[in-house]
């Protein structure tokens, strides 16, 4: 029987409520599948800050749990409690973004799926969402204007100046290209590079460098967009769109906006993923697309489908346990075609019926 290890960063707002959740739907599709999984559980985020006197939201022994483990099942971080601490040690810019850089996660893999039975929870109209959507966003991870440098403030002649640098070397974009046009190659072939060239030295650049690996790819169908125009040609008629593939901040931006469209953030799961191993197989975290939602958490009403997902996605790419990632994604499938609401997908409609976190996650565990 084959043991894996994976660490667990349940963090704050949902994320607890959610992460158990998750952890339940593990423990069942492990012993259906035959196989088992040590799951270590550590602080980050403002759960970790309380715990540290306000020290830090990323302790030692969380980074050594991780390196210790095949994948991270990460939950959320944030929320007001911690907002007015010194920005180095908020939550997300000092937990999340170090994990990422830390591990080399420079692949973020961000389903946009919006199902046809949920149309009516998209703010988008039926019509041009016919049978839903589903689109993968591809985005850049580890550079960028994210951690490009200088990155500082400094007086200049008297005046406070901020600056940020947006850079992108060659082979950072052939690696995210890779990915991406692999990921377009396994779905429907095309693949949509979007940048701002006609402004940006980087996506100049950016854009040369996917034409070229593209040669490689001459099965899957290229198309660029500047990233103005992609956000608008999304809203437009997302059901075009089958992968798209960009920088760390125009995917940051893109991503919330289809997470928008497809209904809710309650939905949809994510992959940051470093390079493969010899063993073709990655280390990787995977967490929710939506945030900690402080409003909501600890009332039990989450939806936890972006958790369950998430570890489908962890099951598949780290753990290669790809039929266990398949039960799970069929049972939340099922799940929804049953009716099962919770709040944030709710519309009322005949045959609905509005649950709560657990009660979801049992409909889930049901259905494996
Ligand atoms: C995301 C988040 C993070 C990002 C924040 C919390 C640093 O918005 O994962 O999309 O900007 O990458
Ligand atoms: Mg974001």
């Amino acid at each position: 029987m084959s043991k894996h290890r994976i660490a667990v960063l349940p963090g704050d707002g949902i994320g607890p409520e959610v992460m158990k959740e998750a952890l339940r739907v593990l423990e069942s599709v492990a012993g259906k599948q035959g196989f088992e999984v040590v799951t270590d559980e550590y602080l980050v985020g403002g759960a970790a800050l309380d715990a540290s006197g306000n020290t830090t939201p990323l302790p030692t022994e969380t980074l050594q749990g991780c390196e210790d483990s095949q994948a991270i099942l990460f939950g959320s971080v944030g929320g007001p409690k911690w907002e007015d601490l010194p920005p180095d040690i908020q939550p997300e810019r000092g937990a999340l973004l170090p994990l990422r850089k830390h591990f080399g996660l420079f692949a973020n893999l961000r389903p946009g799926v919006c199902h046809a039975a949920l149309k009516d929870a998209s703010p988008v109209k039926n019509s041009l969402i016919p049978e839903g959507f589903d689109v993968l966003c591809v985005r850049e991870l580890t550079g960028g204007i994210y951690f490009g440098t200088p990155k500082e403030r400094r007086e200049e002649n008297g005046e406070e100046v901020a600056i940020d640098t947006m850079v992108y070397r060659r082979s950072e974009i052939e690696r995210i290209a890779h990915v991406a046009f692999q990921a377009a190659k396994g779905r429907r072939g095309k693949l949509c590079s979007v940048d701002k060239a006609n402004v940006l030295q980087n996506s100049r650049l950016w854009r040369e460098v996917v034409v070229e690996v593209s040669r490689e790819y001459p099965d899957v169908e290229l198309s660029h967009l500047y990233v103005d125009n992609a956000a608008m040609q999304l809203i437009r008629y997302a059901p075009d769109y089958d992968v798209i593939v960009t920088g760390n901040l125009f995917g940051d931006i893109l991503s919330d906006e289809m997470a928008m469209i497809s209904g809710s953030l309650g939905m949809l799961p994510s992959a940051s993923l470093g390079s493969p191993s010899e063993g073709g197989c990655n280390f990787g975290l995977y967490e929710p697309s939506g945030g900690s939602a402080p409003d909501i958490a600890g009332q039990g009403i989450a939806n936890p489908i972006a958790q369950v997902l998430s570890l489908a996605m962890l099951l598949r790419y780290s753990l290669a346990e790809e039929a266990a990632a398949v039960s799970i994604e069929c049972a939340v499938e099922k799940s929804i075609e049953d009716g099962f609401r919770t709040g944030d997908i709710f519309s009322g409609a005949a045959g609905e019926k509005l649950v709560n976190t657990s009660e979801m996650g049992q409909a889930i565990l049901d259905r494996l």
